[in-house]
């Protein structure tokens, strides 16, 4: 409801009140089963402008606009703390604008993203974040933060941490591959380690050997084997394990708060296992992708190209792997490494892989396929589900409880979801900017109805309620997990 048509249904009683009402809407969810990581109950929740103001039975608000949640599931607004919009990689740029990336993301029910900023080897942190928040400010339409990435560490950058995590840039990536480009090595690793420290703030790592992946690859090549199957072979399990394992130990050393993303496989996370044998705690994020495909899709030599990204997809066992660690809490996060490319860009590969851009579309969809793959079918808790997209996300990277659960208080980002309902995966009918989908013709149990960002309705039922422009910049604190 407008401003307007809520103001002419209330029945005023005082004068306060009726400049509450003309400041802020009010919005009320009836009889929804609500969900947060530690708690499901079936009750109403009141919205005053952007926030939650009460939650309980039989709420009444007068002049508020009712929304009825009888037999739908009410959820935290998702967090996905990894997608890579609008972003210069591998000669071409992600296909996913602020805009597009952040309003397909609204449509599934993710209404906060941590979008990745990357520093360019030679020059500064702060030229890149100027560079980024060109892309994004007045062009997202869901809220957004980001990371810094940390591609040269050096005494100038080794100045600038301290003023990120001022302006709420809490998160300092790094790439343990992709030599030449973003690549730091362990001397750079250390000394960020130390220096994020100081500052409360973590240090995450895209953890795979690429010296390693560099050889493999020049091998493969030398040996005429192109195909996209090569990419595969070109990362096995040890490339990642192995630097997992390095990271949390030089994390161990340093004390930083340490994440790893996009952890696919078993060797892996029992490095993390073995991290928790001497009482550190290492946050590991998995994505949606790792949980439900597998490298079978490799052998495809047509498609292959769709599911290069680096990691690649892993084995069976390891997907089981991956189930076992989120419900036993070595693995906090699923996002979606969200790095979009249309054919023609990944057609610049088609004879030799390692030309291929790497990533994955996912940013629109995580949080149905989970809802259906994982709870659905039993594998997951529904709390499970909302700590793993939104809550454990939002503390671990600084915007609990803002962001990341249902609170009095809190930012009024809400999903709501029909658990019943089917509905089937397109590329004809998703909201991302990109032509094709990883999980065409994939039909799922439960489908989004609405979605509420800061108390606004900014989707519901398949329509965009909000504009380019409503996201806002998120300035996030130090971990509080
Ligand atoms: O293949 C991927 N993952 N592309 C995006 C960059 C990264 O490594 O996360
Ligand atoms: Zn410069
Ligand atoms: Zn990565
Ligand atoms: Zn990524």
């Amino acid at each position: 409801g407008s401003l307007l048509s809520t103001a002419k249904n209330a029945t005023f009683s005082s004068y306060n009140f009726l400049t509450l009402s003309f400041l802020m809407a009010s919005l009320l969810l009836k009889n929804g089963r609500v969900v947060t990581a530690d708690s499901d109950s079936v009750c109403d929740i009141l919205i005053e402008g952007e926030t939650i103001v009460s939650i309980g039975r039989k709420l009444a608000a007068d002049g508020a606009e009712v929304i009825d949640c009888t037999g739908k599931i009410i959820v935290p607004g998702g967090i996905d703390p990894h997608v890579h919009l609008d972003m210069p990689f591998m000669g071409t740029f992600s296909s996913d604008t602020h805009e597009t990336g952040t309003r397909a993301a609204l449509h599934g029910g993710t209404t906060t993203v941590i979008d990745f900023v990357l520093q360019k080897q030679g020059h500064s942190l702060r030229e890149a974040l100027t560079e980024w928040q060109g892309r994004a400010t007045g062009t997202a339409v869901g809220d957004y933060s980001f990371h810094m990435a940390v591609t040269d560490f050096n005494p100038g950058t080794k100045e600038e941490i301290k003023d990120m995590v001022a302006e709420g840039i809490t998160s300092f990536k790094t790439f343990m591959a992709y030599k030449g480009a973003l690549m730091i090595d362990d001397a750079q690793m250390v000394g960020l380690m130390q220096e994020v420290k100081k500052h409360g703030a973590l240090v995450t790592a895209h953890a795979t050997n690429g010296d390693m992946i560099d050889t493999l690859i020049a091998q493969h090549r030398a040996q005429g084997k192109l195909t996209p199957l090569y990419h595969y072979l070109s990362q096995p399990e040890v490339t990642e394990s192995e630097a997992s394992g390095r990271f949390a130990d030089i994390a161990n050393y340093t004390g930083v708060n340490a994440y790893i993303v996009h952890l696919t496989c078993e060797g892996a996370l029992n490095q993390v296992r073995r991290a928790t044998e001497r009482n550190q705690r290492v946050f590991v994020e998995t994505c949606i992708q790792y949980l439900l495909l597998d490298a079978s899709l490799y052998e495809d030599e047509a498609n292959g190209a769709k599911y290069v990204m680096s990691p690649p997809l892993r084995e069976k066992k390891d997907q089981e792997t991956l189930w076992a660690g989120i419900n036993q809490g070595l693995v906090q996060v699923v996002g979606t490494d969200h790095c979009p490319f249309m054919l023609a860009q990944k057609l610049v590969g088609k004879d030799d892989f390692s030309k291929i851009p790497n990533g994955h579309p996912a940013i629109e969809h995580r949080m149905e396929l989970l809802f259906s793959e994982g709870v659905s079918k039993g594998r997951i808790s529904l709390q499970k589900f909302v700590a793993v997209t939104s809550t454990n996300p939002a503390r671990i990277f600084g915007m609990f409880p803002r962001k990341g659960t249902i609170s009095i208080g809190a930012d009024a980002d809400l999903v709501v979801f029909d658990p019943e309902k089917k509905h089937t995966i397109s590329a004809a009918t998703h909201h991302m900017n990109v032509d094709y989908s990883a999980y065409e013709g994939w039909e799922l149990t439960g489908k989004i109805d609405t979605v509420l960002l800061r108390g606004q309705v900014a989707v519901d039922g398949g329509q965009t309620k909000v504009g380019r422009g409503y996201g806002k910049f998120i300035r996030r604190g130090v971990t509080a997990f």
